[in-house]
């Protein structure tokens, strides 16, 4: 895509500068755009595969769940996604964090928490009398996430565990998030463990999945500084398109009585909040 629209550009420029017009501008300047994109994102792209390691697990075959990319360095992680929101993860935590309508007292569960910053984030929402729970299965990120959440004196509880077999008793959650997961898990777990979130969400509780989509213009993914992230991520990881009918028949299909889409920095970070009723 990006190649077509380069070269489509940089030919109609010329077209545009050979017949002397002033015009030739506006084309090159959207190729400018589209190569700064490439050296930049690219380069990121190149570092977040390269530094904060991603591996394959391929479960643990005994019921327990498993299979997935896991992640292994906390510290690079929560740089790297620094640099990839350009700065603007708080911003990109607060929507994720609305989304689910939290109340004091609620009872909060993140599912492949990483380093816990959501959880972090919800933590003036469901004040003192509120649960803040995440599971994750590397012991890294698990570790990460303790450390990071004693330093910011914030009561979360991690534990180490796989989306499809979550520790958690049935309707023991007020809101399940689970941000940016579900694209590192085999199309075979995604389904599990959504009826595993389902699971334990108490009558009235809500369900967030936060993942990236496909962009639903040229603009929003020309302007997006995500777009060529989400491009390089997905090879060779099978991204889940949010929007897809699939995921809102198996929401309907599990009892959630409204289901809801948004995104977030044009439009290449999508969420669908489903609800249920009380
Ligand atoms: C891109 S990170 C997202 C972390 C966090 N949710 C966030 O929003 O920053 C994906 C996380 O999913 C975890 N993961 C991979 N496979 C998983 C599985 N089967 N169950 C739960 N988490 C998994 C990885 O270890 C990694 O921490």
């Amino acid at each position: 895509m990006a190649a077509i629209l380069t070269a489509g550009g940089g030919a109609a420029s010329l077209i545009l500068y050979l017949h002397g017009s002033s015009l030739w501008v506006a084309p090159a300047a959207g190729v400018g755009i589209i190569l700064a994109h490439l050296v930049v994102f690219g380069g990121i792209a190149f570092l977040v595969t390269r530094f904060v390691g991603g591996r394959s697990h391929a479960g643990g075959g005994h019921g327990h769940g498993g299979g997935g990319l896991l992640l292994h360095n906390p510290g690079k992680y929560d740089c790297l996604v620094g640099l990839l929101t350009l700065g603007r993860e708080g911003r990109l935590r607060r929507w994720m964090v609305d989304l689910a309508g939290l109340k004091e007292g609620d009872a909060v569960l993140d599912v492949g928490c990483g380093t816990g910053t959501l959880l972090m984030a919800a933590a003036e929402h469901v004040g003192q009398s509120g649960t803040l729970r995440g599971v994750e299965p590397s012991s890294e990120m698990c570790a990460g996430a303790r450390l990071k959440a004693s330093e910011r004196g914030i009561p979360i509880e991690v534990a180490e565990a796989w989306a499809d077999a979550l520790p958690h008793p049935d309707a023991s959650f007020d809101a399940v998030f689970c941000t940016l997961v579900l694209h590192h898990l085999p199309k075979d777990v995604r389904e599990t463990a959504i009826r595993e979130m389902r699971r334990v969400l108490r009558p009235g509780g809500r369900l967030v999945l936060v993942d990236w989509q496909k962009p639903r213009s040229i603009w929003g993914a020309m302007t997006s500084g995500l777009l060529l992230i989400h491009i390089l991520h997905s090879f060779g990881s099978g991204v889940m398109p949010l929007d897809s009918p699939e995921l809102e028949s198996l929401l309907k299909q599990l009892g959630f009585g409204s289901i809801d889409r948004s995104a977030f920095s044009g439009s290449v970070m999508g969420a669908t909040v489903g609800r249920l009723a009380l």
